[in-house]
């Protein structure tokens, strides 16, 4: 019988430079909070460099990737300027997000189908420099035959809706989506990811999507870490995802095992 596949923890430390950048202070480090992750059980590294540089800068993204052994995933919008500096920087992982200057977090998912030869073009150029690149997108089926021409590596699943969804019946009907679409994907040859707005509350039903290999995570985990300290935030969390998977039936084999 084959084995459920592993299930990795991205944390994003964006949250930790939110609270620097409130003040303008040089405290407290995402770097540091991103080394005490990475002992507690973090499999990666998440950050978000957005246009107007609202939380993480471009330092903290170099100081990121000279000092952790982890692989840094670098969340970007595809617009020519930070695609040239994660060219420079070539991080192991890229995930390609839309981006509007006025949210408060990523609303939406990539409209992939309807973006023209914007997506495929940063795909490319992201490919290139070696990272694994994946993209953000809604749990949409109508999306997925352009999702697959990019030649991006994963798709992550925007999972805001469902952690929002409040009426069961809503969020059971979202969680079907989630998991119809991931199987979709894996069939289609794709890495799954899922991520945004997961919390300790919310997590093990996704979690339990058996292609699902790794889960985003940061608002809640800073939010935690700041009542219960880092280390034991992404450790609850970690544990969590391995007990809710490893106490799973296995993942049907993917087509190209067969
Ligand atoms: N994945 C992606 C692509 C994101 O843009 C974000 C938010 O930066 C997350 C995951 C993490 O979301 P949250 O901070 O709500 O856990």
């Amino acid at each position: 019988m084959s084995q459920p596949l592993p299930l990795r923890l991205g944390v994003n430390v964006d949250h930790v430079a939110t609270l620097r950048q409130a003040r303008g202070t040089a405290y407290p480090s995402p770097l540091t909070a991103a080394l005490i992750a990475q002992a507690s059980g973090a499999d990666s590294i998440t950050v978000h460099l957005r246009e107007d540089r609202r939380h993480i800068q471009e330092g903290d993204v170099v100081d990121l990737l000279n000092t952790l052994s982890v692989p840094l995933n670098l969340e970007l919008a595809a617009e020519d300027a930070i695609l040239t500096l994660a060219e420079e920087w070539r991080p192991q992982a890229c995930c390609l997000v839309p981006e509007k200057r006025e949210e408060l977090t990523t609303e939406g998912g990539l409209d992939v189908a309807g973006g023209g030869p914007r997506i495929v073009d940063a795909v490319g150029r992201l490919r290139e420099t070696g990272a694994r690149v994946s993209l953000f997108v809604e749990p949409d089926l109508a999306q997925l035959e352009a999702i697959v021409a990019t030649g991006a590596q994963a798709v992550e699943i925007h999972t805001g809706a469902y952690a929002e969804a409040r009426e069961p019946g809503r969020r059971n009907a979202l969680l079907e989506g989630i998991t119809d679409f991931a199987h979709r994907a894996a069939e289609a040859g794709l890495e799954v990811h899922a991520g945004h707005g997961l919390t300790v509350d919310n997590t093990a039903p996704i979690a339990r999507i058996a292609p699902v290999q790794e889960l985003n995570i940061g608002h809640s985990l800073i939010g935690d870490a700041v009542l219960i300290g880092m280390a034991a935030a992404v450790a609850r969390m970690k544990n969590l995802m391995v007990h809710t998977r490893l106490s799973q039936p296995a993942a049907a084999p993917s087509y190209s095992a067969l």
